[in-house]
């Protein structure tokens, strides 16, 4: 019976649109299982969206949809994504299905049933956009993770037990295996010791999840619904015979890929709720960093993320899993930019894989008739041996490597390959040896040609998982068919097949020239529209955030489309206080009907901060964030400016609610 090989992405939530850094999660994933198909295993790889939650609920509400709309929208752009990029996903989950709310709903049951849930009272902060009880914060208090202001919640909740699992979990940390890298698990390690306290498990106070059983006042705690789909997508608490055999047969799950944001989800609450449920863990959860774009973290509230529909219509999916698995260090932060992704291509797979193959099959299709020629002892020098050599050392550097979630360093190790067979080429001078006709100089040729082509077969099997599409084409053109037949098992120097007949030789990466660079930078611009793109915004970089006031005349009209795409809303002001050393700057948090923001404004020398609490504000809702004095402003106020730049706030004379749109 083969080994099986159970893998996960976390579920993605459906409040933003698929970025590189969500591709990011997703082309690791693929890569690990596609190498495990290769090596025999029973694959099953697992993605999918997080659909439930206050957020949601709340996204879905400023765009005026159903929640249910807005997530079936933003999980379909997921799997179109997901297919266009050639992703070997055997199942997609999402939380909103049957099938997975009855089976959180059992999991639930499951571990009431052994004790481990009661009912109480939360009164405490809550980030909405982390869907985090933020534990010992104060009203007011930001986020520790993002940042955001957090809310005041009290409800009547369900508890979970999470306080009667400290030991257990430290005892499951010793095995140095289940958090990877190191760094995490000390993170975690640390945490743990310092005692934990009971978690709430549900929320009474808006509808959108999925209701507790025999208490459907209470909707599931949206982290507990979300971690619970690397069970329900294979069979947990279906009563169909062929679920619970899957279920059987893949869980625990061999590894569990996640952001380096979300360790404590995974890595504390997730084996807790797994043993309260009797169920073993996981065995190992690996953390990557962040993908960061103009030096922040990637995302769509930061405003600075690149869109992967870019980058797949001018390099293609390859180069975008290449540059990825090659130039971050799996477990840090890795910037992203154009030209390095361009530069990383061009050297790599055009000039490197790429070229090899190219030139190695064209010669072989020029001196041999299009045959993989034979080598002749005769013939063989030191420099052939040391190919072969290096050749094997890569086999089993490149798998030890990969296996431990080394990627960049095992695809150096398949290039230092590569590169290898380039100057062998370059010093064996085959089309020299082409141009002569006697015996030896021919034997030669074969001996040179077969040498190279065998290389780069094993460099090209080893790449596949990395780069499934060209790979595979390199693998047709090499005359050996379908290369997920590959058994990456029995890799080794020599197999390659005498007389096997090449097929059609095309170039799998032609080079990009500078204007590569400009079309995915003008694509991205395009994207982002004229108001993230030139916002409204003050002269000064560090100009606190204001509307500016009537705008220096210019008579171009816009459309009212253009209009449309500024986000004007009423904001009431909840909070106002000044910023210690900024004369100017008053932070304000305004409520703006479906979250509070923290918006930093240069009126302190026109208003008291006291005058302003629960006043109403216009507000603009969708400006890109910046950062001020180290705080995020989160929008900006509307302001008419008088001589000597006198701000006076926009305001209504009758009474309007906030969060209303200005239109
Ligand atoms: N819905 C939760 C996960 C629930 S799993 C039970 C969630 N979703 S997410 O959409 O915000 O993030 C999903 C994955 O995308 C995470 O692993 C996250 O780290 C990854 N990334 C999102 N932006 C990223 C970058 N800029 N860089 C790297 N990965 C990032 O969290």
């Amino acid at each position: 019976m083969s080994r099986k090989f159970y893998i996960t992405t976390p579920i993605y939530y459906v409040n933003a649109r698929p970025h590189i850094g969500h591709a990011y999660t997703t082309i690791a994933c693929d890569t690990i299982a596609r190498r495990q198909r290769l090596l025999g295993a029973e694959t099953f790889f697992l993605t999918g969206t997080d659909e439930h939650g206050q957020k949601i609920e709340r996204a879905a509400q400023a765009a005026g949809k159903t929640p249910q709309q807005y997530a079936d929208e933003i999980s379909a752009e997921f799997r179109q994504l997901w297919k266009r990029m050639g992703i070997s996903n055997d199942d997609f989950i999402r939380t909103t299905e049957e099938r997975h709310k009855k089976r959180v709903q059992e999991l639930f049951r499951q571990i009431r049933d052994n004790g481990y849930i009661y009912k109480g009272t939360y009164t405490g902060q809550y980030c909405v956009s982390d869907e985090l009880y933020v534990d010992g914060a104060q009203p007011g208090d930001p986020c520790p993770t993002c940042g955001r202001i957090t809310e005041t919640v009290h409800e009547e909740n369900y508890f979970f037990k999470l306080s009667a699992f400290q030991d257990k979990l430290l005892a499951l940390y010793a095995n140095p295996e289940f958090i990877r890298p190191e760094a995490r698990r000390n993170e975690v390690i640390s945490f743990v010791r310092s005692g934990l306290r009971d978690q709430s498990i549900s929320r009474s106070t808006f509808t959108w999840g999925i209701p507790v059983p025999d208490d459907p006042k209470h909707v599931i705690y949206v982290w507990f619904d979300a971690l619970a789909n690397y069970l329900t997508a294979i069979g947990y608490g279906s009563s169909h015979p062929g679920a619970q055999e899957a279920f059987k047969k893949f869980w625990p799950a061999d590894v569990q890929m996640i952001g380096k944001e979300i360790v404590r989800f995974h890595c504390v609450y997730w084996p807790a709720f797994l043993m309260a449920a009797g169920l073993p863990e996981p065995k190992t959860i690996v953390a990557h960093g962040w993908l960061l774009f103009e030096e922040s973290k990637m995302s769509k509230s930061r405003g600075n993320i690149v869109r992967t529909e870019t980058i797949l219509d001018v390099l293609g999916s390859d180069a975008l899993r290449y540059f990825l698995l090659r130039e971050v260090v799996f477990g840090q932060d890795g910037s992203f930019s154009f030209d390095a992704l361009v530069q990383r291509y061009n050297s790599d797979l055009a000039n490197g894989l790429g070229n090899l193959a190219s030139r190695t099959l064209t010669m072989i299709s020029r001196y041999f008739n299009g045959e993989v020629p034979y080598p002749s002892h005769a013939s063989k020098t030191a420099a052939d041996d040391a190919i072969a050599e290096v050749a094997r050392r890569t086999i089993r550097e490149f798998g030890a490597l990969f296996d431990q979630f080394q990627f960049s360093r095992a695809l150096e190790a398949a290039w230092a390959l590569v590169a290898a067979v380039d100057k062998y080429i370059v010093e064996n001078e085959p089309w020299a040896l082409g141009e002569k006709r006697d015996e030896e100089s021919r034997s030669r040729l074969a001996t040179v040609l077969y040498t190279a082509a065998e290389a780069l077969r094993i460099a090209t099997a080893l790449a596949y998982p990395v780069i499934p599409d060209a790979t595979a084409k390199i693998w047709v053109q090499m005359g050996l068919g379908d290369i997920k037949k590959l058994a990456l098992s029995d890799l080794g120097w020599g197999q390659l097949r005498l007389a096997t007949k090449l097929g059609d030789i095309q170039p799998v990466f032609p080079r990009a020239d500078k204007s590569a660079i400009e079309r995915m930078q003008k694509m991205e611009e395009e994207q982002r529209g004229p108001v993230a793109e030139t916002p409204a915004a003050p002269a000064q970089a560090n100009a606190p955030q204001l509307a500016p006031g009537a705008p220096a005349a210019t008579n171009e009209k816009i459309s009212i489309e253009d209009f449309a795409k500024i986000e004007l809303r009423v904001g009431l002001v909840k909070v106002a206080e000044r910023v210690p050393k900024a004369d100017k700057l008053l932070r304000l948090e305004i409520d703006i009907g479906t979250e509070v923001r923290q918006v930093l404004a240069g009126i302190a020398e026109a208003y008291a901060p006291e005058t302003l609490i629960g006043r109403k504000v216009v507000i603009v809702a969708n400006l890109a964030p910046r950062k001020l004095r180290g705080m995020e402003s989160n929008g900006m106020i509307v302001a008419a400016s008088l001589e000597g730049g006198k701000p006076v706030l926009a305001g209504f004379l009758e009474d309007v609610p906030a969060g209303a749109r200005l239109k």
